[in-house]
């Protein structure tokens, strides 16, 4: 049976509690609304958690974290659905769900610590979006500390988000395998996204042009055209025609540093604005 944790405190007892007893515990940190693509990771966390000599611990925290949100965001408006996430994650063969009905239950009144991942915080959402990371590597930090986890499942829909983490517990001596797994989409191409449920339909509609130019791209490439500029310009044309306003548009190497050419290892990723709407997404070069 899942159960539903509200107290930060009481689930860090509890966690420390099974980590002392030798459990294995999977940590899947999301912000809810869960869709198929949060669902791909709570079920890898109950594999991934049984995979010892005794059933381990999946663990899942649903946390709208306000220290991520830039003033001008959608906070007050992200969607919350608690009841229906907690059916996803009892589906998913999830044993606990921390949510903490309010930020005070998460943040001390004092709170003066940051984590400031330096350089794979910079460029891409990091320069759009100032602040985002330092408050998603604070509170993905505090997640661990709470939650004692042997392993922790990330998507790869949030690739700089990613990177960021998996710096962060390389840098700090964080014990803990981080796993990244793949974008789940839409049958029609559209990555999974909470804030897809903003889109009207025509929005929705256009929003396809993201994948489709990324894929575009990513074909070219695989088939011999690797100079970045032409790449990028095509991918930027593609979305405008397609009636989306460009965010950023960027091909990097697995440092997320800008390539100069799409080869094997590199990333292309974008962001575009559907409206008001920003999505993101991203695919590998083969
Ligand atoms: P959230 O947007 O709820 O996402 C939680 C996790 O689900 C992230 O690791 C994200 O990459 C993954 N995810 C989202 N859409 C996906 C898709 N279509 N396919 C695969 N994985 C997908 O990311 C956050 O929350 C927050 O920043 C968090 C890490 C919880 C810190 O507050």
């Amino acid at each position: 049976m899942i159960e539903l944790i509200k107290d930060p405190r009481e689930w860090q007892r509890r966690c420390v509690s099974a980590r002392l007893s030798g459990r294995c515990i999977a940590l899947v940190p999301t912000m809810g609304a869960l869709h198929e693509g949060h669902l791909s990771l709570l079920r890898e966390a109950r594999r991934r958690a049984d995979e010892g000599r005794e059933r381990g611990l999946a663990l899942a925290t649903i946390f709208v974290n306000p220290t991520q949100f830039g003033p001008s965001e959608d906070l007050s408006r992200y969607p919350r659905d608690l009841d229906g996430d907690l059916a996803r994650c009892a589906v998913a063969g999830i044993d606990w769900v921390l949510a903490p009905e309010r930020p005070e239950a998460v943040y001390a009144r004092e709170h003066e610590t940051w984590i400031e991942v330096e350089r794979s915080s910079q460029g891409l959402c990091g320069a759009r979006r100032p602040g985002h990371f330092r408050g998603v590597a604070t509170v993905v930090a505090k997640l661990f500390n709470l939650s004692q986890p042997h392993l922790a499942f990330f998507g790869e829909k949030d690739w700089q988000q990613l990177q960021v983490i998996r710096a962060m517990v390389r840098d700090l001596d964080f014990a803990i395998e981080v796993v990244g797994l793949p974008i789940v989409r839409d049958p029609d191409g559209l990555a999974l996204s909470s804030r897809n449920a903003y889109l009207s339909a025509d929005e929705r509609r256009r929003a396809l042009a993201l994948p489709a130019a990324l894929r575009a791209v990513r074909d070219l490439a695989r088939d011999g055209q690797r100079e970045r500029e032409p790449l990028l310009a095509l991918v930027r044309r593609t979305l405008e025609e397609g009636g989306l306003v460009v965010d950023y548009v960027e091909l990097v190497d697995a440092a997320l540093r800008p390539a100069a050419r799409a080869e094997r290892g590199t990333r292309l990723l974008g962001a575009v604005f559907a409206g008001a709407t920003r999505l993101i997404d991203n695919v590998a070069i083969p």
